[in-house]
């Protein structure tokens, strides 16, 4: 069979790209290759060890078919083409490089499935602009997995992910429902984890941002995790449900109009209170790293106020959130403190 295996590229070796890499060889039907960056002389070195809820509390030395520390040039090196490219790295797209310049030299066109393993809303977009008649899954994952040093992996939550093809003009439903179906049998050939075809990807990214506009953002200004924001009640009931409400209704003013009534309650209280969880945003912020604002929360704003839907607390905290990434822009030398010559306020 292993000439049958799929040619699966992971371009992220963080603890999602990681796991997804883990899952795919434990199907048994694929041929990974996972381009790291920090991590990759660590894991060449000794391997990866996985502690995994899913896969076993042992995993020691482990090493996916190819690792790699850049994306691989199909057409210059020559190499096979790969059946599915899994984006798994954080989605700046303020920041060069992104994500749809980033996965480029791997995408052969028309025939490559491009897998977006990443949170948030309209990722897709430009996207489908660079790769107009490639298909393009969605996949939102649930997991619950840190890296703790560099190759050492703690995976405490089942790998759950619900995916599904984003609709793109070029691209046939058939065809990329096919592409999603291929997916998944590579995957989950066993049917051994909770991750499940889904048929309508948008709805899913708005209902995940009901939790990650408000919690992951607010978590990231007060540097604060959510177990601390529900004791103290008023930044529960000030910003986080006020802010819940005010994507719920952007996403009914987007037709996505049937979230369940308890959604927000349920978000809440999602996260268990024994441990201080510090949603992925503040953790950013906590590290002086640059944080996914704009497709968790610039997009989410953007769609409600174009369809005049009136998001006050969420419009504010977007521009908290852009005025906080300006220091680790100036960090990294993305940003100068200088005027431009058309600022009015010199
Ligand atoms: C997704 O669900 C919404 C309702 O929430 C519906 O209006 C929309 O047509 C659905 N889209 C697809 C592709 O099924
Ligand atoms: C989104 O929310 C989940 C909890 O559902 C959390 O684990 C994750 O850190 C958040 N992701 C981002 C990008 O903020």
């Amino acid at each position: 069979m292993a000439e049958n295996r799929a040619r699966v590229l992971i371009i992220g070796g963080g603890s999602v790209g990681i796991m997804a890499a883990y899952a795919l060889y434990a199907g048994g039907n694929a041929d990974v290759t996972v381009v790291m960056r920090s991590n990759f002389a660590q894991v060449e070195k000794t391997g990866i060890s996985i502690d995994s809820i899913d896969h076993g509390h042992d995993i020691k030395g482990w090493r996916p078919d190819t690792i790699l520390d850049s994306v691989p040039d199909v057409v210059r090196e020559k190499l096979p083409l790969f059946d599915f490219v899994v984006v798994t790295t954080k989605n700046i797209p303020d920041v060069s490089p992104t994500a749809e310049e980033i996965v480029t030299p791997a995408i052969v066109n028309e025939k490559t499935v491009i897998v977006l393993l990443q949170n948030g809303l309209n990722i897709e977009k430009p996207m489908i602009r660079r790769f107009p008649s490639n298909p393009i899954l969605s996949s939102v994952s649930y997991i619950s997995a840190t890296q703790l040093s560099h190759g050492k992996i703690l995976h405490t939550d089942p790998d759950y992910q619900r995916i599904g093809p984003f609709s793109s003009s070029l691209v046939s439903p058939e065809v990329a429902e096919d592409a999603a179906r291929r997916y998944l049998t590579v995957y989950n050939p066993h049917n051994a984890l909770n991750v499940v075809f889904d048929d309508n990807v948008t709805r899913t990214r708005w209902s995940k941002l009901v939790y990650n506009a408000s919690y992951n953002s607010v978590a990231a200004i007060l540097r604060m995790d959510t177990a601390r924001m529900r004791m103290s009640q008023h930044i529960i009931d000030d910003l986080i449900r006020p802010i819940m409400l005010e994507v719920i209704a952007a996403a009914n003013a987007c037709g996505i109009t049937d979230l369940p009534k308890d959604l927000p309650d349920r978000a809440i209280r999602a996260d268990s209170t024994d441990t201080g969880f510090r949603p992925s945003m503040c953790q950013d912020a906590d590290n002086g790293n640059l944080m996914e604002i704009e497709y968790i929360v610039g997009e989410p704003l953007r769609e409600g106020q174009s369809r005049g839907v009136q998001m006050p607390a969420l419009k504010t905290i977007y521009y908290l959130l852009k005025g906080l990434q300006l220091h680790a822009k100036e960090a990294r030398g993305m940003w100068e403190p200088k005027f431009c010559s058309n600022n009015p306020y010199k």
